[in-house]
């Protein structure tokens, strides 16, 4: 069965433009997912198509209104228990840990809809009549929620079993389980000299285990250098 994304925005077609591209579009292509993009503005209910206006209180920046939020989530919405994310740096990191939670629970439910906010953000009670789950994808703020719900979607997406094309890569990329959340080792591919640089000799041994072994080493190394809070007490 095919995942249903839903991506609500106020910009459209700058999720569709990603969504459609390379690896995200070939998986819709070949059924493993299936995206759909709302327009917020549609759910606006005067006849500028207002989404937006001034904070109550005061203050700079514009704040989103309730009702075209709120309606376009349950004109989207097909099963209650699909998981509604709401993108801003107020929300839970992502992390590959919340990534496969997410698309556990989405599975589950066939969907999943991702909430984009814009502007200085969302009227409280559209949060509260929602209740997302808000995520961040890290400590800047960027100018609209558009980029993370890209972020989480690819994330997501490209942990749909079939949808890279050798179903080991994504076991073991860095952060994955198989490299029990090191990093990668360095990778090399033709030619084997360039500007007077050589390729580490033991990749062209053509002794597997060896070859094995150095990249275990490497990918060992560059964690304890670059990441050392990733490595375990005893390695
Ligand atoms: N919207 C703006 N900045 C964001 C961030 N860092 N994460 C998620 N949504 C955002």
């Amino acid at each position: 069965m095919s995942l249903s994304v839903k991506v609500l925005t106020l910009f459209p077609d700058m999720i569709r433009a990603v969504l459609e591209t390379s690896i995200l579009g070939r998986a819709a292509r070949q059924g493993q997912v299936d995206y759909t993009v709302v327009d917020i503005r549609d759910f606006a209910v005067d006849k500028h198509r207002t989404v937006d206006d001034y904070p109550y209180g005061g203050g700079a920046g514009m704040i989103m209104m309730a009702p075209p939020v709120v309606e376009a989530v349950e004109a989207a919405r097909e099963n209650d228990e699909a998981p509604v994310l709401l993108m801003t740096p107020q929300g839970e990191r992502l992390d590959e840990e919340l990534v496969l939670e997410l698309l556990d629970q989405a599975s589950g439910a066939g969907e999943i809809i991702l909430l984009c906010g814009h502007y200085k953000g969302i009227d409280e009670r559209a949060i509260e009549l929602l209740n997302p789950r808000e995520v961040s994808i890290g400590d800047y703020v960027l100018t609209g929620g558009e980029l993370p719900a890209l972020v989480v979607v690819d994330a997501l997406v490209r942990r749909i079993p079939g949808v890279l094309g050798n179903s080991d890569s994504a076991e073991q990329d860095s952060f994955t389980a198989a490299l029990d959340g090191r990093l990668e080792c360095p990778w090399y591919t033709r030619p084997p000299e360039y500007r007077g640089r050589e390729i580490p000799e033991v990749l062209l041994s053509g002794h597997h285990a060896n070859i094995e072994a150095w990249r275990r080493e490497q990918s060992l190394a560059r964690t304890r250098q670059r990441r050392p809070d990733l490595m375990d007490d005893d390695q």
